[in-house]
């Protein structure tokens, strides 16, 4: 029997060993964020701790791993820049919430809270981000003299990035900005704030090649996802959204000189209650940007006010669009495989240019009604074809 106890043990033990070598040898070195005085309270100030976590991980020749074990961490604003990391990959593993002071006027004035800057190879793994933004939307809703407030989580100048099973609440503005960056991967990631919270866009892309975002859910008081100028190659599949004001192509035509938006795939979407289901918008003033070969496949559209719009006069207060026309070309655009329920009476409204009409509009299989009732299209200046069933009729 203690021989056989025995033999038990030292089957186990080398079990044990085995596999912590093969940790040890698949695994990256690791920086655990307590080693260097971060602290698991939610109240002392643990920014420093995780600015020095990074300069150490960045700056080992290997491949690393930060890891933010269980409990919240209150930090304020900080840039984790790449520029000289030699590290090939950095793994952020986030078991726990970190949390944004309690006083918004600390943050209010940062143009972001968690940003990354000119880095290559991070991925962020788990974790919450708790940005405490409703004092802030209060001060807004009341009009006093407010600070703009903060990006939740932004990439800027940066390449091979992952974002995976990320919850990110109550941002004080945008909750994830992608801009200036090549191959993005951004999957499992939930976005939470009031409905009627002002610029709290849930994703957004700008400048930026070869994004893919999915298995996402976006409840929030403005933008799904936003696409701004100068995005190319995007690809969002199985997407929620609502509350929320849907997905944009826009505002363009924000500047004169401006790139274009080409290359959009966006699949297998849910809205539900949203201002808009897909939604292309440009101001109505001169531009050199364009808005080229988009599909919009697969959607089912709950109660949503504009399922399928593109509004190219946009123009608040008609201020500063001195002929009222849009620059923005807009061409090759499908929508196909879309039903549900628009929560007004014009279903499909395409308000396009007057000096450059859009251009190659298909529509195929499209179905939208309104209290099942019949819907309504609206067209100006756009040119273009349907196939399938299309209700309603539309008036291309
Ligand atoms: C500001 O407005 C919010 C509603 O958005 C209200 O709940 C709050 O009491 C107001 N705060 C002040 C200081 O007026
Ligand atoms: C998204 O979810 C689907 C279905 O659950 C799964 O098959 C797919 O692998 C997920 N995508 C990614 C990038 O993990
Ligand atoms: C469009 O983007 C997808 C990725 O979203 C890519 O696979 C495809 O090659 C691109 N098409 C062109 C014509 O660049
Ligand atoms: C469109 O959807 C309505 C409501 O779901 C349904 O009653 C109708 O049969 C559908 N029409 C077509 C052509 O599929």
């Amino acid at each position: 029997m203690a021989l056989l106890m025995f033999r038990l043990r030292s089957l186990l033990l080398f079990i044990f060993l085995v596999s912590l070598d093969m940790n040890i040898s698949s695994a990256k070195i690791s920086y655990n964020v307590l080693t260097y005085g971060a602290r698991p309270d939610g109240k002392t100030d643990s920014t420093q701790a995780f600015q020095d976590a990074w300069a150490a991980a960045c700056g080992s020749t290997d491949s690393t791993m930060i890891y933010i074990p269980k409990g919240r961490y209150l930090l304020g604003a900080v840039a984790f820049t790449g520029g000289k990391c030699k590290s090939p990959g950095i793994t952020i593993r986030i078991d726990g919430t970190l949390v944004a002071p309690e006083d918004y006027r600390i943050l209010g004035r940062a143009q972001n809270w968690l940003s990354f800057e000119r880095v290559s190879g991070v991925s962020i793994v788990g974790g919450a981000l708790d940005a405490k933004g409703s004092p802030l939307w209060d001060c807004k809703a009341n009009g006093s003299n407010c600070p703009a407030g903060a990006t939740t989580l932004s990439f800027v100048n940066s390449n091979n990035i992952r974002i995976d099973g990320l919850l990110s609440l109550n941002s004080q503005m945008f909750h994830v900005v992608i801009y200036g960056c090549q191959n993005v991967q951004v999957q499992g990631v939930r976005v939470i704030a009031a409905g009627d919270s002002p610029n709290t866009d849930g994703i957004h892309v700008q400048l930026s090649t070869d994004v893919v975002i999915t298995n996402s859910s976006i409840e929030t008081g403005d933008d799904c996802i936003s696409i701004g100028p100068g995005t190319k190659n995007l690809w969002i599949e199985r997407v929620s959204c609502g509350p929320g004001h849907g997905i944009s192509i826009g505002s363009l035509a924000k500047t004169t000189e401006e790139p274009g938006v080409q290359n959009v795939t966006v699949k297998s979407t849910i809205f539900s209650g949203t201002t808009n289901g897909f939604r292309i918008k440009s101001w109505a003033r001169q531009s050199t940007g364009f808005v080229r070969a988009i599909r919009f496949i697969g959607a089912t559209m709950i109660n949503v006010r504009n399922p399928i719009i593109i509004d190219q006069n946009y123009c608040p207060h008609n201020l500063n669009c001195p002929n009222q026309v849009s620059g923005v070309q807009i061409s090759d655009v499908i929508y196909q495989g879309i039903r549900g329920t628009s929560a007004t009476p014009v279903a499909i409204k395409f308000d396009c240019s007057l000096k450059y009409p859009c251009t190659g509009i298909r529509l195929q299989d499209v179905n939208l009604t309104y209290s099942n009732k019949q819907a309504r299209s609206t067209c100006t200046n756009a040119i273009g074809k349907t196939s399938g069933q299309v209700q309603p009729d539309i008036c291309l």
